[in-house]
C-alpha cells in the first residue's frame, strides 16, 4: 500500500535524524578542546560590519545572537593568545564573557561594559600576532 510505504520512510527518516543527534550530543561532549580557534572566533563574531559583535554594540542582538557570541568567547577563554602578558588576555577574556552574560541577562550594565570589553584595537595591539 502507498501510504505505508510512506509511513516507513518516514519512520526511516526520523531514526535516522535520532542518529545524527546522538553524534552530535556526544561531539558536543568532548569538551577537552575548544570548540572555535582564536581565529575562528575573530571571523564568526568580529569581523565584518554586520558580525555579531556589531550587533550587540548597537544593542540590536538577539538572545539567540548573543548565546552564540557567548561560545565564542567561552572557546576563545580557554585559548592562550599570540602573544602579550597571559593575565591581561584573561581579564579581557573574563571581561567579554560577563558582559555577554549581563547582555542575555537584561541587566542594563552589560552592553556598556560590553563596548568596553571588545576593544579591537586594545587587544591587537597586546596580543595578535603579526
Ligand atoms: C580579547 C582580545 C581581542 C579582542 C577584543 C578582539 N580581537 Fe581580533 N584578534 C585577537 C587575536 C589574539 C587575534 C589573532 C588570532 C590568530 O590569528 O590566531 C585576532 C585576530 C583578528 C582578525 C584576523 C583573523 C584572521 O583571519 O587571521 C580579525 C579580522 C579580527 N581579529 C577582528 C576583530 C575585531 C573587528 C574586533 C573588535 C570588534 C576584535 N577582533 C576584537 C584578539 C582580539
Amino acid at each position: 500500500m502507498q501510504s505505508q510505504k510512506k509511513m516507513r520512510r518516514f519512520g526511516q527518516l526520523f531514526a535516522g535524524l535520532g542518529l545524527g543527534l546522538a553524534f552530535f550530543a556526544l561531539g558536543g561532549a568532548d569538551d577537552e578542546k575548544p570548540k572555535f580557534t582564536v581565529k575562528e572566533v575573530m571571523e564568526k563574531a568580529h569581523k565584518g560590519k554586520t558580525s555579531l559583535a556589531k550587533k550587540a554594540t548597537d544593542g540590536k542582538a538577539t538572545k539567540e545572537d548573543l548565546a552564540q557570541l557567548l561560545e565564542y568567547y567561552q572557546a576563545m577563554a580557554l585559548q592562550k593568545p599570540e602573544k602579550g602578558d597571559l593575565g591581561d588576555w584573561k581579564k579581557r577574556n573574563d571581561a567579554l564573557v560577563l558582559s555577554t552574560q549581563e547582555m542575555i541577562d537584561g541587566k542594563k550594565a552589560g552592553l556598556a561594559a560590553y563596548k568596553k570589553a571588545v576593544d579591537c584595537k586594545a587587544c591587537h595591539t597586546l596580543h595578535k600576532g603579526d
